[in-house]
């Protein structure tokens, strides 16, 4: 199976562990719109909380969870009852300094949880970042239980010759990710376009912003930072270009 670069553990991992630091800092206002790395705006998750039925005491796997914002979005404003997973292991202490939510350090193409045993399970923006995306979802496919609900955020690509893509990344056409759902046993139900939802309210943003200033100021001159940079400019450049687009999906288990 494939491995996480040097300039992806730096994205995911050593940069989880410096916005834990820093919005223990600021102060836990600052928590979800700083732990929201890839999914970002609150329109978009409601839109996912919603399609999914998310309500008190519905199970649900966050597979890729990164510092854990969607998750905390998740369980604070539905009553949803997450459970975290991360390879990352300082993104997965992140989550938990942050959020206090269970979370467990492993790879989403082999899950350490018995079967059917979750209403619901999403990945928001973790299937572009592996290769064999096909073992993912149909790890995610035994862990639901009969009906259960899947939410996705991928970035697709929209053309055959990407320009300079982050490292690590493999991003599937709109047509390969319906094939690999089908070929999974997903029926996908709705879909949308995450270009269709309002940029984050001023506040959120502003408060994300805070959080990148006080990392950056901190460590602008690490090896690690200029890496992680890199990768978010890479990917700016491409979804500014429009040579990738944001596809939110609900599908369920057949
Ligand atoms: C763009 S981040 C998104 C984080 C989070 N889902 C969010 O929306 O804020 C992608 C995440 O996928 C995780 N990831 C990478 N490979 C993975 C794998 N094989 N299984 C599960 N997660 C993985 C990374 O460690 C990273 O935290």
């Amino acid at each position: 199976m494939s491995r996480p670069s040097e300039a992806m553990k730096a994205e995911f991992d050593t940069v989880a562990s410096w916005t834990a630091d820093a919005v223990e800092e600021l102060g836990p206002d600052y928590a979800l719109p700083a732990a929201c790395r890839g999914s970002g705006s609150p329109a978009v998750l409601a839109w996912l909380c919603e399609a999914l039925q998310l309500d008190t005491g519905t199970t649900l796997l966050d597979s890729g969870a990164g510092v854990g914002g969607p998750a905390a979005f998740a369980e604070q404003r539905y009553g949803a009852r997450p459970v975290l997973t991360d390879p990352m292991p300082a993104a997965v202490t992140a989550s938990r300094r942050l959020f206090g939510l269970p979370a467990v350090v492993c790879d989403s193409r082999q899950l350490p949880f018995p079967s059917e045993g979750f209403d619901a399970a999403w990945a928001l923006g973790v299937l572009c970042t592996v290769a064999e995306k096909q073992l993912l979802l149909a790890e995610l496919r035994r862990v639901l239980v009969p009906s259960g609900r899947l939410g996705l955020l991928v970035l697709v690509r929209t053309t055959d010759s990407l320009g300079d893509k982050p490292e690590g990344n493999t991003f599937p056409s709109y047509e390969e990710l319906r094939h690999l759902l089908d070929s999974t046993d997903f029926q996908v139900l709705e879909e949308v376009d995450a270009s269709d939802f309002p940029d984050p309210p001023v506040a959120w943003q502003a408060h994300a912003d805070r959080v990148e200033a006080v990392i950056a100021a901190r460590h602008g001159g690490d090896t690690a930072w200029g890496a992680a940079d890199r990768q978010s400019a890479a990917l700016g450049r491409l979804l500014r270009s429009g040579q990738l687009r944001t596809v939110l999906m609900h599908a369920v288990r057949t």
